[in-house]
């Protein structure tokens, strides 16, 4: 167990895929799979916090998520207001501090002070931070960077890794130790493409409605028996208690 308890990723990054086909299995609207998919993200914020994980970080709404219908938009929008109004003081409660990534400026006021006001209300608070990704993309994220690198008067020969990554988005955060992806795609779509460079990455079939804690626990288990090596090389005890190399790997 103490092991075991090493082992828990202190960022975890989820794409929360799978909302439209768990209610289009049920007959029911897409919007109704997100307002599920919202309770689930309650559940995983919760069981995250148990579990001592201290970033989560999710994609609420892509760069590329405005291509959906317009109803389906505007429901997610409206989904925005109706869970940080249902969910903000809970959350608040259990310690979670809520922090927005992406590009706040072309969401629309209403939703941009609902967001404003949780990151206000949750400052303070200290057991697990989540990061909701909405109107993110990577790319943005890499764009914006450099942008503001340069506007603080960064010359071409001063930009390195270290420094983009105080532009970052997520620069208040360790990179993800796991990147999980539910819904049964097997691709990183746009998220966090600089700091998932090292993350272990986790799919599943699990549409994410039904991403609950036994789903959380079989994720943790998994990242749990990885062998992180970040390029280097696979070091292991032999029989006799020496210390042998294997293979190099990426
Ligand atoms: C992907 O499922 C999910 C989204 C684009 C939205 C994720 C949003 C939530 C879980 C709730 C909103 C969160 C907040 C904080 C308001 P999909 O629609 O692509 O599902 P599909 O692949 O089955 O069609």
């Amino acid at each position: 167990m103490a092991d075991n308890a090493k082992r828990i990723p202190r960022h975890v990054a989820v794409v929360m895929d799978g909302n439209g086909r768990w209610a289009n299995k049920r007959l029911m609207p897409r919007i109704v799979g997100h307002k599920y998919g919202v309770d689930a993200l309650i559940g995983c914020i919760n069981t995250c916090a148990d579990r001592g994980i201290e970033y989560l970080t999710v994609f609420a709404f892509s760069s590329e998520n405005w291509k959906r219908p317009e109803d389906e938009v505007s429901g997610l929008m409206n989904l925005v207001l109706t869970a940080v109004a249902k969910y903000l003081a809970r959350l608040s409660d259990i310690g979670v501090r809520i922090q927005i990534i992406g590009d706040r400026a072309a969401v629309s006021e209403k939703v941009r002070a609902a967001w404003e006001h949780a990151e206000r209300v949750t400052a303070g608070n200290k057991r697990i931070t989540l990061s909701v990704a909405f109107n993110y993309g990577g790319r943005w994220d890499i764009v914006q960077a450099c942008q503001r690198a340069v506007a603080d008067g960064a010359r071409a020969e001063q930009i390195d890794e270290a420094l983009l990554s105080k532009y970052m988005a997520l620069a208040y955060a360790p990179d993800p130790d796991l990147f999980i992806r539910t819904g049964g795609e097997v691709r990183i779509s746009n998220f966090l493409l600089w700091q998932v460079a090292y993350s272990e990455l986790y799919f599943t079939d699990c549409l994410w409605p039904d991403f609950d804690a036994a789903e959380i626990d079989k994720a943790l288990a998994d990242y749990a028996a990885r062998d992180r090596r970040y390029g280097g090389v696979k070091t292991d005890i032999s029989a006799s208690g020496q210390k042998i190399t294997l293979a190099p790997d990426a």
